[in-house]
């Protein structure tokens, strides 16, 4: 049973929509980030600390609040920015998250979820990815993700603490309420990039059509943010049932190409999105699926709102009423 909660990054994307999941599950949740809170989100965080994940006052936050969960979302999360800025990620992400741990330790904190990604696999020799495939990340965010990965396992086995390692594919989607959604400055991602190019007017770039793919486009698992925040609930609970430390990969486990992305969007919005072909960009594996058997088995968890269309219908809403 989940009474409260410390999410981190709490202010992003992934982080907000959590809030919102486990707060209308009458968790108590409390924040934590740099950035403060969308508007619509302040009624759902029960508490909030405006700060660095690596700041000293996290401790007392933790301490005063008596929390015992946490579930760990802040980071930066861009593959292209990691490689034109490498330094970036391994301070960011995996020199102040080890800080964030320790202080959570000490603070008495015994569960932890921790935000990981497809990114640590690197380009798989095997489809879909199992949790068992070798790591070999192709990308600094990749690596900095994976280094956080080892520091957490080392850190909570040592106190023979208990965390859920969650490795994202690609994450997409908006809340279906259309209160909160994605929201990036500069946005990257393909999916808000093809709605963004659809109301523009202005190409979008789909980076390189020569990948080994069917269409010659990447191809990716996109996983709705919902069903993510759902997961997160679910293996907390998982874990504070009394389940060992485990690593679970949340994808749909069906991958579609960038090409197949833009055609569903053209279908959903009923209009042509104008595009271009570029070239490759740096980082990108051609191909990653998901299996979500572990985490379907062991915690029974599975993509509601996942399938293309209906992740696509949603956020097609909240773009529509935010820059349409
Ligand atoms: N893409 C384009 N044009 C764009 C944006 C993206 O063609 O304007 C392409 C990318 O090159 C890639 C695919 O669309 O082939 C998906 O790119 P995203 O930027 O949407 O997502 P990524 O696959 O780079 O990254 C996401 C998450 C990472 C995670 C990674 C692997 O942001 O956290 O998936 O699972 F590591």
């Amino acid at each position: 049973m989940i009474e409260k909660v410390l999410v981190t990054g709490s202010s992003g994307f992934v982080g907000s929509h959590t809030v919102k999941y486990l707060s209308k599950k009458n968790v108590s949740v409390y924040g934590l980030d740099q950035c403060d809170p969308p508007k619509a989100l302040k009624k759902y965080l029960k508490s909030f600390l405006k700060a660095d994940i690596s700041d000293s006052r996290v401790k007392e936050f933790v301490k005063e609040n008596n929390l015992r969960d946490v579930i760990h979302c802040a980071a930066l999360c861009l593959v292209a920015e990691s490689v034109l800025k490498p330094e970036l990620y391994m301070q960011n992400n995996v020199m102040k998250s080890k800080v964030l741990f320790e202080n959570l330790v000490e603070a008495g904190v015994t569960h932890l979820v921790f935000s990981s990604t497809a990114a640590t696999y690197g380009e798989p020799s095997l489809i879909p990815i199992t949790e068992e495939h070798p790591q070999k990340p192709i990308n600094p965010y990749g690596i900095s993700k994976l280094q956080c990965e080892l520091n957490l396992m080392k850190l909570f086995t040592a106190h023979r603490l208990k965390y859920g390692i969650v490795r994202y594919f690609n994450v997409a989607g908006s809340d279906p309420e259309g209160e909160i959604g994605e929201s990036h400055d500069p946005e990257t991602h393909l999916i808000p990039n093809a709605i963004l190019a659809l109301f523009r007017g202005q190409d979008l770039q789909i980076f390189g059509q020569d990948y080994p793919t069917r269409d010659g486009t990447c191809e990716r698992d996109y996983i709705h943010v919902n069903d993510l925040a759902n997961a997160h609930e679910g293996l907390l609970a998982y874990l504070k049932e009394g389940a060992n430390s485990d690593v679970f990969n949340l994808g749909l486990g069906q991958g579609y190409t960038n090409l197949e992305v833009v055609r569903m969007i053209e279908h959903v919005a009923n209009q042509k999105v104008p595009f271009v072909f570029g070239t490759r960009r740096p980082g990108d594996p051609a191909r990653l699926v998901a299996s979500f058997a572990k985490a379907k088995a062991k915690f029974n968890w599975q993509p509601i709102r996942s399938d293309l269309k209906t992740l696509i219908q949603d956020a097609y809403v909240w773009f529509k009423k935010n820059h349409g």
